[in-house]
């Protein structure tokens, strides 16, 4: 591919002052080609993830029903995967490569889909949460983004994602009915809710890529993201008297923790280890570079298909 003429940062910037959205590689400046193709690979990475992540919970659905709604989730997360590629694809970058060759410790979806959700409870739990996560920083990329194509394109996304966070909300409150399914969520809940807390990233005085707002490839902060997870996740938790350790705060008017955090978490436990006290988020990001459980395992269901696609062709041949 012939390398494209970039803009200048500044006729980017100037772009953006008037209101005007960014089409193309040829509105492009080189930081905001990096900003763009750093934010897409996240979001393609997340989506793409989650088929693995659900369908190893999905199999453990108590009726076809719930299977079938369980797959047809899974099968807009791979939709949504696919426009994200689509777009890095669209700015030059190798998808295939991206995909099917990388390193899956490379891959860049949040730490909390390589613990693995091994019940129907906790895929349940997964919908409540973390795509009430993806919902919330999908919702803020499509009111605030000056990427076109991705805007566009995120209107399916949005309302498809209503659906999947519905699906767990309705199913939280079916199996809350009774004592064994209210305890089944408690234990879900005790090490969900605060993976999905840290999800949104380091706090807003520690963030280093400035240009995902000044660029408006979000609107806004990974705190004030957090605070709009939690506004709505907490709450559910109460009305189903499930106990999280956050709670809103009337003097400050926002949510607060009321656990060590960021903590240490013991991932083959699937326990946070709060007893420690707090650690630092240099912990939390060596934890995720690390990668956890079924890092290897998800990814690799995802690459094995092409893989064993050529050697067949290679058999023909
Ligand atoms: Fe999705
Ligand atoms: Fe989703």
């Amino acid at each position: 591919m012939v390398a494209p003429v970039l803009q200048s940062e500044e006729a980017v910037l100037d772009r953006l002052r008037k209101q005007q959205l960014v089409e193309s590689l040829e509105h492009m400046s080189p930081v905001y080609l990096e900003g763009i193709k750093r934010i897409l690979t996240v979001s393609a990475d997340t989506e793409l993830i989650s088929g693995p992540a659900y369908y190893h919970a999905a199999v453990h659905a108590p009726s076809l029903n719930a299977f079938g709604s369980a797959v047809s989730i899974i099968q807009d997360e791979l939709g949504h995967a696919h426009i994200a590629y689509r777009l890095l694809r669209d700015l030059g970058v190798d998808t295939e490569q991206l995909i099917f060759e990388r390193e899956p410790r490379h891959f860049k979806y949040p730490y909390a889909f390589d613990v693995p959700l091994d019940s129907w409870v906790e895929l349940i739990v997964a919908n409540a949460f973390y795509d009430r996560a993806g919902y919330t920083l999908l919702g803020d990329v499509y009111q605030s983004t000056t990427f076109g194509p991705w805007k566009r394109a995120l209107v399916k996304v949005d309302k498809e994602e209503t659906f999947h966070l519905r699906h767990g909300e309705q199913g939280m409150r079916k199996l809350n009915k009774d004592q064994s399914g209210h305890e089944d969520l408690q234990r879900a809940v005790d090490w969900m809710f605060l993976l999905t807390v840290e999800w949104f990233g380091l706090p807003d005085s520690m963030k280093k890529h400035g240009e995902q707002l000044n660029y408006g490839f979000k609107g806004m902060s990974n705190d004030e993201l957090r605070q709009h997870w939690m506004s709505t996740a907490v709450p559910l938790c109460n009305e189903l008297q499930l106990k999280v350790p956050a709670h809103y705060d009337e003097e400050q008017k926002k949510y607060v923790l009321d656990c060590a955090f960021p903590a240490h978490f013991d991932a083959q436990k699937k326990q946070w280890l709060l007893e420690d006290g707090s650690c630092t988020w240099d912990d939390v990001m060596k934890r995720w570079k690390a990668r956890g459980p079924k890092n290897e395992a998800f990814v690799g269901m995802i690459q094995r298909g092409k893989r064993e696609m050529l050697k067949l062709l290679e058999q023909d041949a």
